[in-house]
C-alpha cells in the first residue's frame, strides 16, 4: 500500500479498495454466520453420533434480552411484589471446587456390545418419534397428547406444557429440524395469561422454567432465556407473602391487581411444593446474574436448615409444614415419596449446581440421609435369593410417640429416585456405604419391575421388612401373614384365592395402585448408577424396563399410563382370559388396560434417561451437567484456573 504513488487515481483507487474491503468482510462475516449456523443447527445429524456443543453463556457474553422479540398480552415485571425484600442473599460467586468424579472412568465395550447399544439407543429414539409426530399432528402447542384418542388436552396451564419440557430432549436425540420448530413454537408462548386461575408453582417451575433453562443451557438461543425470564419474573410473585415463603399455588390474575397486599403465606404446603424450587432459581440467578432469583430460595435452606432438629423426627421433615408460622414440628407423617420428594432430592443437586461452595446442602443431606437410612429403608422377603440378597426399598415413617418410629412397608413409584440421589451423593461426599445404599436401592426398584407380570412396578405396593438387612430368608408363612393382614381375612385358603384373582406375586403383600403412570424415578436410579459403577448389567436391566413399558403403554399414537401391571394381555382372542377372570371393571385387553393420558414427563424424562443409559457415557456426563427433578440437565460451574 504505502507503494503506491499518489497520483490523481489515488482518492478513487483508495475508495475501490475500501470498497472491495468491505465486500470481502461482509462475504467473511456471512461465510462464518453461516457456517456457525450450519454447524450449529442445520448439519445432517448422523443418527448414531449426535452432535454436541459447549458453549458459554449467553449473559455473561454481554447479550442483552431486550432485543429479543416475544410478544406477552401481560409484563410480569410490572406485576406488585408487596412486601418487598430489602436487602438479598447473594448468589455464591468464590471459586468452584473440583468436587470428586461422579462418573466411572470404566467404560469399556465390545464392537458387538456397541451395536447393540446403538441398536437399542436408536430403539428409544423411534419411540419418542412415535409420540412426537402425534404430538405435532393432533396437540402441537398444547398442553399434552392423548394417546388414545389423538386429540390435545389442556391441563397444565396452556402453555404447551409437553412442547417446553421436552426441549432438551429434542436437542439430546439429535433431533435438530424438531428443535428448531419447537423454540419457534416456544418464542410466541404468552405467559401473560393462562387458561387455569391457579397455576401449581411447583411444576410449572420443575417442567416450564426446568425446561426452557436446560434447553437455554444447551443450545444458546437467546429466545429460551428470555421465556425463562418472562416466566421466571410470573413465578417470583409466589415469594410475594407475608414472610416470603412460597405460595404452592399463584392465583394469575390476583396476582396482577395493583395495589393488592401481599398474600397470606401458607398454613399448610407440602415439603416438596416448599424445598424443590432452589435448583431452578438458583440457575436462573446463576444465568442471568440477577440475586433477587437465588434470593428467595436461599431463604427456605435457611429456614429448613433451621427447622432440621425440631421436627417429630429430628433430621426429616414431614410431607406437610406450616411456611406462615415457619413450624415443620406439627405434622407426624414422614416420606420420601409423593409430597416430599424432590426436597431431599434437591440437597445433593444444590452442592453441585453450586460447585461445592455453600455448606448447607451437604448437611441437609447428611442428617436426613442418616434417618432415612435409620427409620425407612428396609430390605424386602423375597422368594428368589438369586435376586433377592441385595436390595433395599424406602418406606414411609411416622411417630405418635416420643422416641418412637413406625415403618411402613409401603414403596411408591415415585420414591425409586432414591437410588440415584444416594449414589450420587455418595460420589459428590466421597461416602461409599451411601453409594452402596443407592446400589441396593436401584436393585430394589429392578426387581419389583420384574417381578410383576408385565415387567413394571406399579405405583404403589407393599412388601414384608425383613428384621435384618444382612440376612433375610424366606418364610412362607410370615408372608402370608402379612397378606391376612391386608386383606383382613385369617382363613388362608381364601388368602390363596385372593391372590390368584388379584394376582400378586410372591413376596407382595398387597399393591394398594396397580397403574403405572409412565413414570421416570426408575430408570432414572438405574441410569445413574450405570454412569456411576460402569456396570453393564444396569443395560441390560434397563433394555428389560424399556421393552416391558412400550410393550404395555403402546397405542396407535403414543404411549398412554398403563392401567394394571399385573395384567398381561392374551396373545390370541378367545385364548387365555375369560370375562369370568376379570378383576372387579379390571382390564381384558391390551386398549383396555390403557388410560388415554400421556403425561409430559413421558418424553421429558422417562425416554430421556432411557435413551441416555444407551448413548456413549460422555453425552451429558454427570460431571458437567446436573439434572433437575424433571430431567433437564443443568450445566455446573468448573473450578477456574
Ligand atoms: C412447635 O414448635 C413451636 C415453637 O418451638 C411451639 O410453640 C409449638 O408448640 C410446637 N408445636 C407442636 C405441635 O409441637
Ligand atoms: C417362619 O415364621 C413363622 C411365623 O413367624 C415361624 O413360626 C417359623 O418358625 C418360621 N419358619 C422358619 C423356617 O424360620
Amino acid at each position: 500500500m504505502r507503494r503506491i504513488k499518489v497520483s490523481r487515481g489515488a482518492p478513487y483507487r483508495q475508495a475501490m479498495s475500501r470498497q472491495h474491503k468491505r465486500f470481502l468482510l461482509y462475504a467473511l462475516l456471512s461465510a462464518v454466520a453461516f457456517g456457525g449456523y450450519y454447524w450449529l443447527y442445520a448439519q445432517p445429524i448422523d443418527p448414531l453420533a449426535v452432535p454436541f456443543t459447549e458453549h458459554e453463556t449467553y449473559m455473561r457474553d454481554g447479550g442483552s434480552l431486550a432485543r429479543v422479540k416475544s410478544e406477552q398480552s401481560y409484563d410480569w415485571r410490572e406485576a406488585p411484589f408487596a412486601n418487598k425484600i430489602t436487602s438479598y442473599i447473594p448468589l455464591p460467586t468464590a471459586n468452584p471446587r473440583q468436587l470428586p468424579p461422579v462418573q466411572s472412568d470404566r467404560f469399556s465395550e465390545t464392537r458387538a456390545q456397541r451395536k447393540q447399544r446403538e441398536r437399542r439407543r436408536v430403539a428409544v429414539r423411534d419411540e419418542f418419534k412415535h409420540s412426537w409426530d402425534s404430538y405435532k399432528r393432533f396437540a402441537w402447542a398444547q398442553d399434552e397428547l392423548r394417546p388414545v384418542s389423538a386429540q390435545g388436552e389442556e391441563s397444565f396451564g396452556g402453555w404447551g406444557a409437553t412442547l417446553v419440557d421436552s426441549l432438551d430432549t429434542l436437542w439430546i436425540m439429535g433431533l435438530r429440524d424438531e428443535f428448531n420448530e419447537a423454540v419457534e413454537a416456544v418464542a410466541s408462548i404468552d405467559f401473560g395469561k393462562t387458561n387455569l386461575a391457579t397455576i401449581s408453582v411447583f411444576e410449572t417451575t420443575i417442567r416450564y422454567l426446568g425446561g426452557l433453562l436446560s434447553a437455554f443451557d444447551m443450545s444458546q438461543r437467546p429466545i429460551l432465556l428470555k421465556k425463562a425470564v418472562q416466566l421466571g419474573e410470573m413465578l417470583y410473585r409466589a415469594f410475594d407473602t407475608t414472610n416470603n415463603t412460597p405460595l404452592g399455588w399463584l392465583h394469575v390474575e390476583r396476582t396482577k391487581e395493583e395495589g393488592r397486599s401481599a398474600f397470606h403465606a401458607e398454613n399448610n404446603i407440602c415439603f416438596a411444593c416448599l424445598g424443590s424450587l432452589t435448583m431452578e432459581f438458583t440457575r436462573l440467578a446463576q444465568i442471568t446474574l440477577e440475586p433477587k432469583y437465588y434470593d428467595v430460595v436461599a431463604r427456605i435452606s435457611i429456614l429448613m436448615d433451621r427447622a432440621q432438629d425440631t421436627t417429630k423426627i429430628p433430621g426429616l421433615w414431614p410431607t406437610s409444614v406450616n411456611a406462615a408460622k415457619e413450624e415443620f414440628n406439627q405434622s407426624r407423617t414422614f416420606s420420601i415419596g409423593a409430597l416430599a420428594d424432590s426436597t431431599y432430592e434437591y440437597f445433593p443437586k444444590m452442592h453441585a449446581l453450586l460447585g461445592g461452595i455453600e455448606p448447607v446442602y451437604k448437611k441437609l443431606y447428611h442428617d436426613s440421609a442418616a434417618m432415612m437410612d435409620k427409620y425407612m429403608l428396609f430390605r424386602p422377603m423375597v422368594p428368589d435369593n438369586a435376586h433377592g440378597e441385595d436390595m433395599l426399598l424406602c418406606g414411609d415413617a411416622s411417630t405418635f410417640s416420643e422416641g418412637e418410629v413406625q415403618l411402613e412397608p409401603t414403596m411408591q413409584h415415585l420414591t425409586c429416585f432414591i437410588g440415584g440421589m444416594f449414589g450420587l451423593a455418595g460420589r459428590l461426599f466421597s461416602d461409599p456405604h451411601h453409594l452402596d445404599l443407592g446400589a441396593k436401592l436401584t436393585k430394589g426398584c429392578i426387581y419389583t419391575y420384574a417381578a410383576m407380570p408385565t415387567g413394571i412396578m406399579p405405583e404403589i405396593f407393599e412388601m414384608v421388612p425383613c428384621v435384618s438387612r444382612t440376612s433375610c430368608p424366606w418364610n412362607r408363612t410370615v408372608w402370608e401373614e402379612g397378606v391376612m393382614r391386608h386383606y383382613g381375612s385369617a382363613d388362608i385358603e381364601d388368602i390363596k384365592g385372593a391372590l390368584r384373582q388379584y394376582r400378586i406375586p410372591l413376596g407382595f403383600t398387597n399393591i394398594r395402585d396397580k397403574r403405572y403412570l409412565l413414570r421416570p424415578e426408575a430408570i432414572e436410579s438405574v441410569f445413574v448408577m450405570y454412569r456411576i459403577t460402569g456396570d453393564r448389567q444396569y443395560l441390560d436391566d434397563a433394555w428389560n424396563m424399556f421393552t416391558s413399558v412400550v410393550t404395555a403403554s403402546r397405542t396407535r399414537y403414543g404411549n398412554g399410563q398403563v392401567l394394571d401391571v399385573t395384567f398381561v394381555p392374551p396373545k390370541a382372542p378367545g385364548r387365555g382370559f375369560q370375562p369370568s377372570d376379570r378383576v372387579g371393571n379390571g382390564p381384558l385387553t391390551h386398549e383396555e388396560n390403557i388410560e388415554n393420558k400421556m403425561e409430559s414427563f413421558w418424553t421429558a424424562e422417562t425416554l430421556k434417561y432411557f435413551y441416555l443409559i444407551f448413548s456413549t457415557p460422555d453425552m451429558i456426563s454427570l460431571d458437567d451437567w446436573v439434572f433437575n427433578t424433571e430431567a433437564h440437565p443443568f450445566r455446573r460451574p468448573k473450578p477456574q484456573g
